[in-house]
């Protein structure tokens, strides 16, 4: 990932040479009036409608009369939008779709976009140094309407994308005790310069009354990442374990970078980065099946499908109607998959597997078929891991587009690539033992499936005796034999 991060550079320099500093509309006007009560180096729009900058009006601090000329409405609740670092100095398409959503949903809301692109179109540290005093220009604002339009703190709503998230937290940490603002919403916030910083030099839930963020393209071990991993909110969602976004291909990098040259760069990014934003909107518009997230230890405790529990609040709504709900400092994120595209929303299983025989410690893999009253789903491929509860049960996680209603009856292939089956294999190979795999098989007690989203938990059994030998590349079938919905708490 070397490659990448000199991509980076050479964008960030790229873009301050692009960059030319400008004091934007409102602070001329503010230096133009007198007095002068602070300068402000960013400045801030009232949407209505429309998907172009030019349609906004330009809101002018300090200057009561431009409230009224961009019919700002003193009754409404505010919510305000945030870009974050910008390569082109261009207002992004996501801007225009996240303010019209609001405005569909919210209807009586003031909508407001603040634009601090000439300091956001410098050199990544530099943009990252600025957010800081972009918050401070938020903070302004928000005071003025405070006296002016007699606008309430609890009426706030900042909402911030990427370096604008953490402008967000520095806006919000201007306001203390009864008067912070009522919410912050963090759209996969920057994580360079601000992974691992004391809470004041971040985002943090110190900064709102309810603070929640979404993290979708952090840093892993395989991929570069430019948002923030490490907790932010009191409610932190990372869809797709949080460091890559599926119908994203980082190979993608290569050909967009031929083809578009160093633009290519930030398409690729975008993908997976702005997903947070897109997961947002989503929930504006789509609300007749909200994205549960599941409280979890980490992603691949997740993947187990050990964490599709909604018991003592474990699970949570994504996006605009999440649960106010202000957990501890060490409180674990929020974990759960999503389709490629919109409406992204998946319903997740829990498969466990109980065998007969007992195992070593491993990773089988299988594929499965589920049929269910509202529908079936073909051939998914799970991997079943040891459920450390127990040494005869194996959990796994399944992801389907559809909800499939009460489950019926499933089928099962196992697929081998079981460690013990390919040391079985290798060990064959080394003594040229004529044995063939079919020799391997797990004998499948029970099967129960537990659905993340309805709560149902169903038991199968097999179709003709008690226990189900299940060989290599054979299918199996096992019929519900037991259903029970669990009562949520
Ligand atoms: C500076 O901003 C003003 C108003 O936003 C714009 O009209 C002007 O073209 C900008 N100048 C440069 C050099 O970008
Ligand atoms: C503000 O909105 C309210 C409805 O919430 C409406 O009755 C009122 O006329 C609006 N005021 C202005 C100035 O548009
Ligand atoms: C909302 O989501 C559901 C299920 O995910 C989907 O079937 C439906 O088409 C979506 N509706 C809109 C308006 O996107
Ligand atoms: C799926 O279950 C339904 C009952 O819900 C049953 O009628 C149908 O035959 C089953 N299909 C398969 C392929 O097992």
């Amino acid at each position: 990932m070397r490659v990448l991060s000199a991509l980076f550079l050479v964008c960030a320099f790229t873009a301050s040479v692009a960059g030319d500093p400008n004091i934007t509309e409102a602070a001329a006007e503010t230096l133009s009036s007198t007095p002068v009560k602070t300068l402000l180096k960013s400045s801030f729009h009232l949407y209505h409608e429309g998907k172009v900058f030019e349609e906004t009006c330009a809101l002018l601090p300090f200057r009561s009369e431009s409230l009224l000329r961009c019919g700002y409405n003193h009754s409404h609740p505010l919510v305000l939008i945030i870009h974050g670092w910008t390569m082109n100095g261009l207002m992004e398409q996501w801007i225009f779709n996240l303010a019209s959503a609001l405005k569909v949903r919210l209807g009586q809301v003031n909508v407001l976009i603040s634009d601090w692109r000439n300091l956001a179109l410098q050199p990544y540290p530099i943009a990252a140094k600025n957010s800081r005093q972009v918050g401070q220009d938020v903070a302004a604002l928000l005071k003025w309407l405070e006296e002016a339009a007699q606008l309430s703190m609890d009426e706030v709503h900042l909402i911030g994308y990427s370096l604008g998230a953490h402008v967000a937290g520095f806006a919000g940490s201007h306001f203390r005790g009864r008067r912070k603002v009522g919410r912050i919403t963090g759209l996969d916030p920057a994580g360079p310069h601000f992974e691992g910083l004391p809470a004041f030099d971040r985002l943090s839930p110190d900064d709102a009354q309810f603070v929640d963020a979404i993290h979708t393209f952090t840093k892993s071990s395989i991929m570069p990442g430019v948002g923030i991993k490490q907790s932010v909110a009191h409610v932190d969602f990372y869809p797709n374990g949080g460091s890559f976004q599926p119908g994203c291909k980082m190979l993608d990098i290569y050909s967009n970078v031929y083809q578009y040259g160093l633009q290519g760069v930030p398409k690729t990014i975008k993908c997976a980065h702005e997903r947070a934003v897109k997961l947002f909107t989503n929930s504006l518009i789509n609300t007749s099946q909200p994205i549960i997230g599941y409280r979890c230890r980490d992603d691949s405790t997740f993947n187990k499908g050990l964490c599709l529990d909604c018991k003592q609040m474990r699970c949570n709504t994504l996006g605009y109607d999440v649960r106010h709900e202000r957990t501890g400092r060490n409180a674990k994120g929020l974990y759960f998959k999503t389709g490629p595209e919109a409406p992204y929303k998946v319903f997740h299983y829990q498969i466990r597997v109980l065998l007969m025989n007992l195992m070593e410690p491993v990773e089988a893999a299988l594929s499965v078929s589920l049929n269910g009253t509202r529908g079936q789903i073909l051939d998914v491929p799970v991997t079943l891991y040891q459920d450390s509860s127990s040494p005869k049960a194996f959990t796994s996680l399944a992801a389907v587009a559809a909800d499939l209603g009460h489950l019926t009856s499933i089928r099962l292939v196992w697929k081998g690539e079981l460690v013990w089956s390919s040391w079985l294999r290798r060990v064959r190979n080394i003594m040229s033992w004529k044995g063939s795999d079919q020799d391997v098989e797990l004998s499948v007690w029970r099967i129960r499936i537990k659905s993340g989203e309805s709560k149902e938990k169903t038991w199968f059994c097999g179709v003709s005796a008690e226990v189900t030998r299940l060989k290599l590349s054979e299918e199996q079938e096992f019929r519900s034999c037991a259903r029970r919905t669990e009562t949520q708490t």
